[in-house]
């Protein structure tokens, strides 16, 4: 694990295995079965909401920031978002195509739809990576753990519970055993322990194996639980 507090890390993580695990289905999908596609079209609306609002979270809080401290990075974040923003658009202009579509059309508009999608996944993975690279050690130079994990917990904060939920759900999956122990101890040491209950039974148990629990659980007890 990094030894410098890097806020991308875990939610760029889930969002990556979120995308990837769409752009599958997307691939396999049976166009011809309305009742089977409609069920990966509403998850794929709901991960694009999760992208959206990450977008809006790091413009905040993030944006804000690095456009102090290096201005031509910035601008190019902001540009990368703009087109992000364009592409949900678009987007929802091709499953809506997609649920419209009758017949033979269903396939052609379902395939014109992952073919999108992919088109803004491979952005989208340009641009995390870009953050992860290039942003992250600006701020690493300017301020000090503590600060960057204040950033991260401003932001977490002002997640409704259960968007905070559907987060953990990706972060927790797509993250190493380390970073998931990270994950859950952060939230038990600064979160009310009813949103830990929650977040522990609606998204570690959902997201994790039998095995993958216990070695969580296992890491847990390792930590100290903050007074
Ligand atoms: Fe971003």
């Amino acid at each position: 694990m990094s030894e410098r507090h890097d806020f991308y890390r875990h939610i760029h993580k889930g969002l990556r295995l979120g995308g990837a695990r769409l752009l599958l289905r997307l691939g396999r999908a049976d166009w011809a079965q309305p009742a089977a596609s409609a069920e990966l079209l509403a998850d794929l609306r709901g991960h694009l909401v999760l992208a959206r609002k990450h977008l809006e979270h790091e413009d905040a809080e993030i944006n804000i920031i690095i456009r102090t401290k290096a201005l031509d990075l910035g601008l190019r974040l902001d540009h990368d978002h703009a087109d992000h923003f364009a592409a949900f658009g678009r987007l929802e202009v091709a499953i809506r195509a997609t649920e419209q579509a009758d017949g033979p059309a269903r396939e052609g508009a379902g395939h014109r739809l992952y073919l999108a999608f992919s088109r803004h996944l491979g952005e989208d993975l340009l641009h995390m990576a870009r953050e992860e690279e290039e942003a992250m050690p600006v701020f690493q130079a300017r301020h000090d753990d503590g600060e960057l994990q204040a950033i991260e917990n401003r932001i977490k904060s002002a997640i409704p519970l259960d968007e905070l939920v559907a987060y953990f759900r990706l972060m927790l999956a797509g993250c190493g055993p380390a970073e998931r122990v990270a994950l859950m101890a952060d939230i038990r040491a600064g979160a009310p322990p009813e949103v830990y209950a929650i977040v522990e039974a609606q998204a570690a148990r959902v997201a994790l194996d039998e095995g993958e629990w216990d070695e969580l659980q296992a890491g847990l007890d390792q930590r100290p639980v903050a007074a």
